[in-house]
């Protein structure tokens, strides 16, 4: 699959939320990035009421262009997300890549269908790949296959959090050396703490990584594969 992102000159501008300035990104895209974000900023705010299984949970606007720099740095290609929610941060991991594409599984139907709608309307639906299903029984297949052995250049595993062992140990064969794990939610919120403080020990102990914990957004775990 091949997405090409082409900015012609006249449409780029900077983009401006919250002191934060993004150059060159689509307009298209940005006018999404901003309305996915004044949700989840609502959402956050507790101004408004939104049903549980609606929620975005979303990752923050910094960790997005956090992401986005680090896969530009790394000039990532094959990108998986576990948790695709309404579909922010595959936005940021997409608009980085360039002649790749972004798996991003997803169990719930609802969310799925508002992911790719606002993929499509991003203009990023070509290069962006929903898989349905737990991801669990998403990642097994994967495996078996066989075919996405050290193929992935980052992971962002972002789903539920009891499970973040499980999908960490069985996404590491599927990244390549030099490959980036990041996990989400590390310092924020305060209830998975206690999970995500076990998981980041588990992480110093193993001897084909090295991890920090970077105090952005919720908290980023950053796991290279060495
Ligand atoms: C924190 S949200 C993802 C937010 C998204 N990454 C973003 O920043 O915009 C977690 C998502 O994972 C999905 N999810 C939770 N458990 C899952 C599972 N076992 N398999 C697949 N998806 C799951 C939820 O439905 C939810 O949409």
């Amino acid at each position: 699959m091949l997405c090409v992102i082409d900015i012609p000159a006249a449409g780029r501008k900077h983009l401006l939320n919250n002191h934060l300035f993004v150059y060159g990104v689509d307009r298209e895209i940005e006018r999404v990035l901003q309305s996915l974000d004044e949700t989840s900023r609502l959402e956050n705010s507790r101004a408004v009421t939104v049903p549980a299984g609606e929620l975005m949970s979303a990752i923050t606007w910094d960790t997005g262009v956090f992401f986005n720099i680090l896969l530009r740095g790394m000039r990532a290609k094959n990108v998986l997300e576990i948790g695709t929610s309404t579909g922010f941060s595959t936005i940021w991991l997409a608009e980085a890549i360039h002649d790749g594409s972004v798996i991003t599984i997803e169990a719930d139907s609802k969310k799925r269908s508002r992911a790719q709608a606002n993929f499509k309307k991003a203009g990023l639906e070509g290069c962006i790949k929903i898989q349905s299903g737990d991801a669990q029984d998403v990642l097994n297949s994967m495996s078996s296959s066989g075919e996405y052995n050290l193929f992935f250049d980052f992971v962002l595993i972002d789903a539920d959090k009891e499970n973040i062992p499980l999908y960490f140990d069985m996404v590491l064969p599927m990244i390549r050396v030099g490959g980036i794990i990041a996990t989400d939610n590390m310092t924020y919120p305060k209830k998975f703490t206690h999970m995500m403080e076990r998981f980041a020990k588990s992480v110093r102990q193993n001897p084909r990584v090295r991890t920090v914990t970077i105090p952005i957004g919720n908290g980023e775990e950053l796991t290279i594969k060495i």
